[in-house]
């Protein structure tokens, strides 16, 4: 999709379709929606009537022009009360307005400015990432694919004072939509193609597109680093383990260093400790995090910001077999910890015990940001929409807070008991991998921790929110690209000051 902003009027633009915006609580139309109105001799009012559009937050009607409007097609978006509109409104309406036009066929698409009261910039943003967003397909695998597809979105921004400011508005909506997509499709291709190798793949192409420094450690440099968690999980596994190590370094003076690391399990069968058939079903999503770092790390090169990010990936499979991990092993990570398996399903702590070491002590981190499908008892605590946030420090919290506010994903706090630290007891080593069930969301937390050191660290759990079983306003069914837009908020808006 080319996206580009325009001055035209709305009743004047030409397009397949044009899209406009209609209040719940307004009595008469009012802006782009009575502008197109008028030109189409009260054709919008009609429908509207007719139809008794409420004008909730994505519900859509159209009606065909007919020559009246130089737009064949007018769809028209509600935005519920014009007092409650926010960024989401605008992306959630944005969404189901182009998902409306592509259905009836468009291909050029205008997209009249929604959401008066917010900066040109921020509604030119939230547009085009809902535009965006709202429009993903996965049809890698179809025979029939759709050949509907909108190819340029125009957003109109008739203020030429504002249109500077739309413009980098929609840039920055569009790699954030794109950047998103990315980590869909790496999360929703299968297990048996998207394996350590295929990420590998992807990064070094990644590497070399968006110019950015790449390392890939194979069992064996693992072996020599002593990371002998992540290779503890990788025994049972066909598939060659990769430790990826991206890093981009903006130009002039680096203020931080941040570590964003991955959870990269490209399947997750549970190993000796075998998931059920049911639970086992999604498990190719449990590299969710890992693609949000690679989505991430692409992105940056276009944004620029003043932080050197180091994107950190453990990628390994978690399977049964004669060389795999037995329950009641003791594994020693980079660190020095030693760690019993109480449990071989709670592999993807053991991975990011060894990338957040790598973080401390390799990369020397100012601050460390994980990304993982981490824990069930997650799910069962904040649902599919909703991740858990953990931290060692209040203001990295508060940032990433802030960020997944801006970015329109739902974060949610959750605290770091010390005394469950106790749970993870073992009799045989430093720690056990886990600990009894209730909790399971904070002693996971708990057990990353112990390989924080002293840097802040936060953990987001996105165990629920990477892979929805439902399409969702933004989200078709299948991989979501979760955190891919509060990490690149923090990232350029949120990580500088400190
Ligand atoms: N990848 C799973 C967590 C998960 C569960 C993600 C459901 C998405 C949906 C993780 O590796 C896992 O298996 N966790 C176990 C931990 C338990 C053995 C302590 C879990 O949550 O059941
Ligand atoms: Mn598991
Ligand atoms: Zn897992």
């Amino acid at each position: 999709m080319n996206v580009t902003v325009v001055g035209d009027a709305p009743a004047a633009v030409e397009a397949d379709a044009v899209v406009v915006g209609v209040h719940a609580n307004d009595r008469v139309l009012r802006d782009a929606a009575a502008a197109v109105d008028r030109a189409a001799h009260g054709a919008l009012r009609e429908v509207l009537q007719a139809e008794r559009f409420s004008a909730k937050v994505g519900h859509v009607t159209h009606l065909h022009t007919n020559g009246r409007l130089p737009a064949r097609r007018l769809v028209a978006v509600g935005l519920g009360k014009r007092a409650d509109v926010t960024a989401e409104t605008v992306r959630r309406a944005a969404a189901a307005g182009l998902r409306r036009a592509r259905d009836l066929g468009a291909r050029t698409v205008a997209l009249a400015a929604l959401g008066e009261g917010m900066s040109a910039r921020q509604r030119a943003q939230a547009a085009v990432e809902g535009a965006i967003l709202g429009t993903y397909t996965f049809e890698r695998y179809k025979r029939e694919r759709s050949d509907k597809q909108v190819e340029a979105l125009r957003v109109l921004e008739p203020d030429g004072r504002r249109r500077r400011e739309a413009t980098d508005g929609a840039r920055r909506g569009d790699i954030f939509g794109r950047a998103t997509w990315f980590a869909r499709d790496l999360v929703n291709g299968p297990a048996n193609e998207v394996h350590p190798t295929h990420l590998a793949r992807v990064a070094a192409t990644v590497a070399k597109e968006a110019g950015l420094e790449l390392r890939v450690l194979d069992r064996a440099d693992c072996q020599k680093l002593g990371m002998g968690a992540f290779l503890g999980v990788a025994a049972g596994s066909a598939q060659p383990p990769r430790f990826l190590h991206l890093t981009y370094a903006p130009g002039g003076r680096r203020r931080k260093r941040v570590a964003v690391v991955g959870k990269g399990i490209t399947f997750d069968s549970g190993g000796l400790d075998l998931k059920t058939a049911d639970s086992m079903l999604r498990m190719k999503d449990d590299m969710s995090g890992a693609a949000a770092v690679l989505a991430v790390m692409r992105a940056l090169p276009s944004l620029k910001p003043p932080v050197e990010v180091h994107g950190l990936i453990a990628a390994t499979e978690n399977m049964p077999s004669g060389a795999a991990l037995r329950p009641g092993d003791v594994l020693r990570a980079m660190n020095g910890t030693t760690i019993e398996v109480g449990n071989t399903d709670a592999e993807g702590r053991l991975t990011l015990a060894d990338a957040i070491a790598y973080a401390v002590s390799r990369v020397e981190a100012d601050e460390i940001v994980d990304l993982a499908t981490l824990t069930g008892a997650c799910v069962v605590a904040l649902g599919p929409l909703c991740a858990g946030l953990f931290a060692s420090d209040a203001r990295l919290a508060e940032r990433l807070l802030a960020a997944g506010e801006a970015a329109g994903e739902r974060i949610w706090q959750l605290p770091l008991i010390d005394e469950y630290r106790e749970h993870l007891r073992s009799d045989v080593a430093d720690v056990n991998n886990v600990g009894p069930r209730g909790g399971g969301a904070i002693t996971a937390a708990l057990f990353l921790r112990e390989f924080a050191g002293d840097r802040p660290w936060a953990h987001l759990d996105i165990a629920g929110p990477a892979f929805v079983e439902k399409d969702t306003p933004l989200a078709p069914k299948g991989a979501t690209g979760c955190a891919v837009r509060t990490i690149l908020t923090y990232l350029t808006d949120g990580a500088g000051g400190r």
